[in-house]
């Protein structure tokens, strides 16, 4: 039984990988990160580490990349292109080195010497020259067959096609690396995940001439089959290759010892930044030909070379510029433009600083040489300085007292819960005098939780900005589709949906409408507070007139900071404009009234596994209906524990631990009959 649920997870990651693989190989646009990716492969080789029955032909340990796609022929590798074993840290390479002292019987005694390779984050490629012609190139594909890309590559300039040396060997494989250069990658705008994707993706044209279009390089490292290479180290066949006219990488070098791969790994990653090309780490291999013949490969990697990779979720970068970016409530957020690094396939270009106070603690100035992090969907941030790197002409940054986009004065309030100054500093504009704020206010509009258009997104709003269109909220109904039907990017069709999307939205729940105003302090669940007790928007115009906010305050849940907001809101003219014209143009659906005295009043519930018949949504909606609360964990406050198909054990032992209340969902429904 056991056995059978092990395989069906070994099985199930095996499926994942395949996916993972067809979108990164095939469709160049990879699903996760590196690092999830490798996660999902090391899952894979430990499971069959410890069941030595778990067996698969598309499992990573018997397959290296992915099967070449249907455009190119297939042609078998003379000599398989192997993968290399990775490294992260300085145990990790300890422990290279040390496998291969057992393995050539040597304790300690042979100082082994190292080429030391930049790893280019690109496409491998096999260059087959016969008498010196260059005559079939291949990707790797899974290693042992590759597709035949030769025409796409005899459009490279660094591949040699025709080699006069009398050196060069009669019948030879060259191998390297193909990729974008980071300036020429730039230009292509935000076609490319990275630009590792980018060249696949120009490598991978049935048409030559589209391969053309986008730049490539070629740096050659290493060879596959060769006859008359009369050569015993790498770092000499470096330098060959250089003579037979194929560009190497001047970043090569030959080093002895570990520390000093350390010493030299620190340097390229403090340079990385500003390198014209993607680096994921470095290539170390044995430099003696005869030692690496002798250490031979295990499964898909050989024995004597060994890829030190950089952190996936971190790099080192240099900031350009710090711009303030200004938010929806008027926050002021300094990013770092910094120059952009590959961190985990994902090609980081802003930072964000967080506050004026992040960069006074941390004394982060343009020019700066930081430590970025980006992990998981978190945005990246500078974790450190290094000031080894500073110049020392360099300024401290001076956080601007006026709003960059409209002038006003900025400022810090008193947080009069925390009894501090806020740490984020804000422009006093009244919201729509503001451009920039008045942009994200749009923005906020037309969002998930608001309006909802469908293919009205963010950049949307700040084209139609740009182009005159929109200046508030209200605009959007009145749009000008015979001048956006002439616009670049859109037709007749695409008007015609955006019309249809902004006209089936013309109708809105009381909730949604006031979220979607925008209101400082008044987000989703503030806003369901209010719609259920006002019911309708005649009630919430008329609290302004009748200046009677304070009755707010009867709302469990609603405090000072909202009603002062609200307040603050309908005190300025624009904003009651806004109001007055989106009343006239949309349809604003009263709220359902909220029993306060319902059956479940005073009482708490939470909800486990999948109902039948019936949403979530809905199922919470009933339960407010009839004045009962919906809690997130389970305590001593909960009251009842409903649970549907498949609950989750942890909430039905905690909830028997504690007493509460557990409920069928028919029992549930009965309670809620009895009185219908
Ligand atoms: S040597 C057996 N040298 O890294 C030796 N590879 O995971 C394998 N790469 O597919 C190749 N720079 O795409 C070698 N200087 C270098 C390299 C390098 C980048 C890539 C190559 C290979 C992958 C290994």
């Amino acid at each position: 039984m056991r056995k059978k649920k092990i395989e069906e997870e070994y099985n199930k990651k095996i499926q994942k990988l395949i996916e993972l693989n067809k979108f990164y190989y095939e469709y160049n646009s990879p699903k996760v990160d590196d690092r999830e990716y490798d996660a999902i492969k090391n899952d894979i080789l430990q499971l069959e580490n410890e069941y030595s029955y778990l067996k698969n032909k598309n499992s990573p340990s018997l397959n290296v990349g992915f099967k070449p796609s249907r455009n190119f022929k297939k042609v078998s590798h003379r000599v398989p292109m192997l993968s290399l074993a990775n490294a992260f840290d300085q145990n990790d390479l300890n422990n290279f080195e040390k496998k291969i002292m057992n393995y050539l019987h040597q304790k300690d005694r042979l100082e082994i010497e190292y080429s030391a390779e930049p790893k280019i984050d690109g496409i491998s490629a096999s260059l087959s020259y016969k008498n010196g012609n260059f005559v079939t190139g291949l990707s790797r594909g899974d290693g042992k067959e590759g597709e035949d890309i030769s025409e796409n590559l005899k459009t490279i300039n660094d591949i040699p096609q025709k080699i006069s040396s009398k050196d060069f060997p009669d019948d030879i494989d060259i191998r390297g690396e193909i990729f974008i250069q980071t300036n020429d990658f730039k230009k292509l705008g935000n076609k490319f995940a990275n630009p590792r994707n980018a060249a696949s993706g120009s490598l991978r044209q049935k048409n030559p001439l589209e391969t053309k279009k986008i730049p490539l390089k070629f740096i050659a490292y290493t060879f596959g089959y060769e006859k008359g290479l009369k050569i015993s180290k790498q770092s000499e066949f470096l330098k060959k290759l250089k003579e037979w006219g194929f560009k190497t990488n001047p970043l090569n070098k030959t080093i002895k010892g570990i520390k000093n791969l350390i010493k030299n790994y620190k340097e390229i990653e403090n340079k990385r930044g500003n390198l014209n090309f993607d680096i994921d780490g470095l290539v170390y291999k044995i430099n003696d030909f005869k030692l690496q013949k002798r250490l031979g490969n295990v499964a898909n990697a050989p024995r004597w070379a060994v890829a030190h990779k950089f952190s996936a979720n971190n790099g080192i970068s240099k900031i350009e510029n710090i711009e303030i970016q200004i938010g929806r409530t008027g926050a002021l957020t300094p990013v770092a433009k910094i120059k952009p690094i590959n961190i985990g396939g994902v090609v980081v270009s802003n930072a964000t600083l967080h506050n004026e106070e992040e960069i006074i603690r941390k004394d982060i100035r343009v020019g700066d040489t930081v430590l970025i992090e980006r992990a998981g969907d978190v945005i990246p941030h500078v974790i450190s300085v290094d000031l080894k790197f500073r110049d020392n002409k360099s300024k401290k940054f001076v956080f601007p007292q006026n709003c960059p986009s409209c002038g006003s004065k900025t400022i810090k309030e008193y947080n009069f819960i925390t009894k501090k100054e806020d740490a984020v500093r804000r422009c006093t504009s009244e919201g729509f005098e503001c451009e920039k704020i008045s942009i994200e206010k749009i923005k906020h509009f037309v969002s998930k939780e608001a309006f909802n258009f469908d293919g009205f997104g963010k950049k949307i709003v700040e084209n139609f900005w740009k182009l005159k269109l929109i200046r508030l909220p209200q605009d959007i109904f009145k749009l000008n589709y015979s001048v956006i039907e002439n616009l670049d990017g859109w037709g007749k069709q695409s008007v015609a949906n955006l019309k249809y999307s902004i006209n089936s939205k013309k109708t809105i729940p009381f909730e949604k409408f006031i979220y979607a105003l925008g209101i400082r302090h008044i987000g989703l669940e503030n806003a369901k507070l209010i719609s259920k007790n006002l019911i309708s928007i005649k009630n919430f115009i008329s609290l302004s007139k009748t200046k009677k906010f304070n009755d707010l305050i009867n709302i469990d849940g609603i405090g000072d900071t909202q009603i002062n907001s609200i307040k603050n809101f309908f005190s300025n003219n624009t904003n009651l404009k806004v109001l007055k014209e989106l009343i006239e143009l949309v349809n604003i659906k009263d709220a359902n009234p909220s029993k306060s005295n319902g059956l479940f009043s005073n009482k708490t519930f939470m909800l486990t596994g999948k109902l039948e018949g019936i949403s979530r949504a809905e199922a919470k909606s009933l339960i407010e209906e009839n004045s009962g609360s919906i809690v997130s964990n389970v305590s001593k406050k909960l009251d009842y524990l409903i649970i549907g198909e498949k609950p989750t054990k942890r909430k039905i032992d905690a909830a028997k631990d504690l007493k509460v209340k557990i409920l069928s969902q028919n029992e549930w429904l009965n309670m809620l009959n009895e009185t219908r």
